[in-house]
């Protein structure tokens, strides 16, 4: 072997060691920050999740039921020609809705969507743009969201991938 071969060689399998010992004695930290983040993260989610869940007490409770159980026959129309608020739970029809639309609903509400859908039909919903924020309304309907079981969240993503598809 020739002697630049070899310095070569040294050269080399110094700076593999140095990067090995410096990936082992960063990676805790890097591991630890990692796990932090991650554990921000979900704090934050938690945080937001909670908040939904008082401005839904606050704003939509009244109506659609502080267990989001809905009115009693909320099928059935009542003589002013409304519904009743239906229920948020699994046994709605929130669910069939992609996120797009439940957001829209709540933030124009009733009269401007059925209008939009093209339905007539009074509504009992009312709007709440300018009361709730964008921001509070996406909390409110991720609490919604957050008390379904996995199967009915699953429906329901799929939902909005579609309706995100085809707009
Ligand atoms: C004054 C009563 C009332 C309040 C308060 C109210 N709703 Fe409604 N909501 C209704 C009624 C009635 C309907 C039935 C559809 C219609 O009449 O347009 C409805 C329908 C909806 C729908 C669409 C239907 C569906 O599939 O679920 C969504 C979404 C909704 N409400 C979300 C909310 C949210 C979120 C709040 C609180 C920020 C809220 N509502 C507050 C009465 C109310």
């Amino acid at each position: 072997m020739g002697e630049h071969v070899k310095k070569f060689l040294i050269v080399a399998v110094a700076a593999v060691i140095a990067i090995l010992s410096a990936w082992f004695s960063l990676r805790p930290a890097y591991l630890a920050e990692k796990e932090r983040v991650a554990s921000e993260a979900a704090d934050n989610e938690a945080a937001r999740l909670e908040m939904g869940r008082q401005l839904y007490q606050q704003s939509c409770a009244a109506c659609h039921g502080a267990n989001l159980e809905g009115a009693e026959n909320w099928q059935t129309q009542l003589a002013d020609g409304t519904l009743p608020p239906p229920p948020h739970d699994e046994t709605g029809h929130t669910w069939h809705h992609g996120d797009q639309l439940l957001f829209d609903y709540t933030k124009l509400g009733g009269a401007a969507m059925l209008a939009r859908m093209g339905v007539e039909m009074k509504s009992g919903m009312p709007a709440f743009e300018g009361k709730l924020t964008d921001e509070e309304i996406w909390a409110i309907l991720d609490y919604i969201k957050s008390t379904w079981p996995q199967r009915i969240r699953d429906l329901q993503a799929e939902r909005t991938a579609f309706e995100n598809e085809n707009q």
